[in-house]
């Protein structure tokens, strides 16, 4: 049997970039015969082994991939007879089918080495389309590579637009759809990742919603960018650049979701956006079965990011219960969480970039002053059961209002 190195762990050593995760492919084995080795089998009918010392990945060469409409299992043929180009040339892009041997040697029968010097994702054969997934995973590479200079190339693009059309993206389960949009969020331009999507036609298909914002117009004045969509892939820009986390990213994506709801006749403006996102944001969350912090953040920045905004001017008890539909009080991680995302809205405008944003450590501060009030002395004066939270409430109430006063 031959062992080579193979995927992401030869392109990754091309760019200069630290490799990871190592892959290998085997030529020329059985099953049997990594068995007989001391590889442990990774699922029941999956020809993909792993060292038991290091825990790498060994997939047997193979030929067809072609995923099981609406099953979401797969089909493979592995063989001893499989060739390296045969297994390489069912892979998704040029950049990703290279193999190397022990020795360094490179085998690249698809060009990838010439793809990686053009900067280009480029689909290695028409087997792209046995796997739907690779639409977004193309453009989850965009989005990773897109500060190194690479683009899609036209008729990739052009093969992923007639997936798209298809109906094939359908097809995809929650889980794997899910694993590829949070990775492709957390890259460095998780705005690129959108926007590939849009362009193949993909974003419709899986999230018409965001889909929609595009070509809605909001008022100049807080706008420059004028345009919803355009705002939402800066606000996500912004998010990366400020190292936010996922459910900072997945709400910033999702914030806005109502604007696309507007009657045309209201455009600009866009009353009660915030409630009217509500029922979108549930359905993304529910399509994707995203995990739950990720979804409880998005519906809280959907119906509270205007708040946000306008928190210096917000009355105490407008404020009081801000915090309490954050649960502040046991969940203080969250309500900073909605901070840093009300902030990246405010900074995803055009030329607003760079902008003070006053009322996040003015929401800091009334979290603090709302927590500091102490329970103990409330329950030596004998409140209890009810009347106990009434109590708190209303001692809350009052450290807002002297915060407020404080600060103003
Ligand atoms: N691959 C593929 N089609 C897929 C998934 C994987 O062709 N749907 C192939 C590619 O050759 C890829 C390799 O399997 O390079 C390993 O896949 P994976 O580990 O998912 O990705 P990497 O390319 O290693 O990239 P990453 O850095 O994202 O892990």
């Amino acid at each position: 049997m031959q062992i080579y190195k193979v995927g992401g762990a030869v392109r990754d050593r091309l760019l200069g970039i630290p490799v990871t995760d190592v892959d290998r492919v085997v030529v020329g084995a059985t099953a049997e015969e990594m068995l007989a080795k001391g590889f442990r089998p990774v699922g029941a009918d999956f020809p993909v082994f792993l060292d038991p010392r290091t825990g790498e990945e060994y997939a047997l060469a193979r030929t067809e991939r072609k995923s099981g409409r609406g099953y979401g299992g797969f089909v493979f043929h592995a063989s001893p007879e499989v060739t390296l180009e045969e297994d390489l040339i069912r892979r998704d892009l040029t950049i990703n089918a290279m193999a190397e041997d022990d020795h360094g040697n490179l085998t690249d029968p698809y060009h990838g080495q010439r793809d990686l010097e053009a900067r280009l994702l480029r689909h290695v054969s028409p087997a792209f389309a046995e796997d739907p997934l690779r639409v977004l995973r193309v453009a989850r590479f965009a989005a990773r590579y897109a500060p190194l200079g690479f683009k899609v190339a036209d008729e990739t693009l052009e093969l992923m637009r007639q997936l798209s059309d298809s109906g094939e993206l359908e097809a995809l389960t929650p889980e794997r759809s899910w694993k590829e949009i949070s990775r492709a969020l957390m890259e460095n331009q998780p705005q690129v990742f959108i926007q590939v999507l849009r362009d193949c036609d993909a974003l419709k298909v899986l999230m018409p919603e965001v889909d929609a914002l595009f070509g809605v117009p909001q008022p100049e004045a807080h706008h420059p960018e004028i345009d919803t969509g355009v705002h939402t892939l800066s606000v996500l820009e912004q998010a990366a650049l400020h190292q936010q986390p996922l459910t900072v990213r997945w709400a910033c994506l999702l914030h806005d979701l109502g604007k696309a709801l507007t009657p045309e006749q209201d455009w600009p403006r866009h009353i009660a956006h915030e409630h009217k996102g509500l029922k979108p944001i549930k359905a993304v969350n529910e399509r994707f079965k995203v995990p739950r912090d990720c979804q409880e953040l998005a519906l809280l920045v959907g119906q509270y990011h205007t708040h946000g905004h306008r928190a210096l001017e917000l009355k105490a008890s407008t404020l009081l219960e801000l915090l309490q539909s954050f649960d502040v009080f046991r969940r203080p991680q969250r309500f900073e969480e909605f901070i840093a995302a009300c902030e990246m809205d405010a900074r995803g405008r055009k030329g607003l970039e760079n902008r003070n944003y006053p009322q996040a450590d003015y929401l800091r501060g009334a979290a603090a002053a709302a927590r500091g009030v102490a329970v103990q002395p409330l329950l030596e004066k004998g409140f209890k059961g009810p009347e106990l939270g009434e109590a708190i409430k209303r001692e809350r109430l009052r450290a807002l209002k002297a915060y407020k006063e404080g600060t103003h």
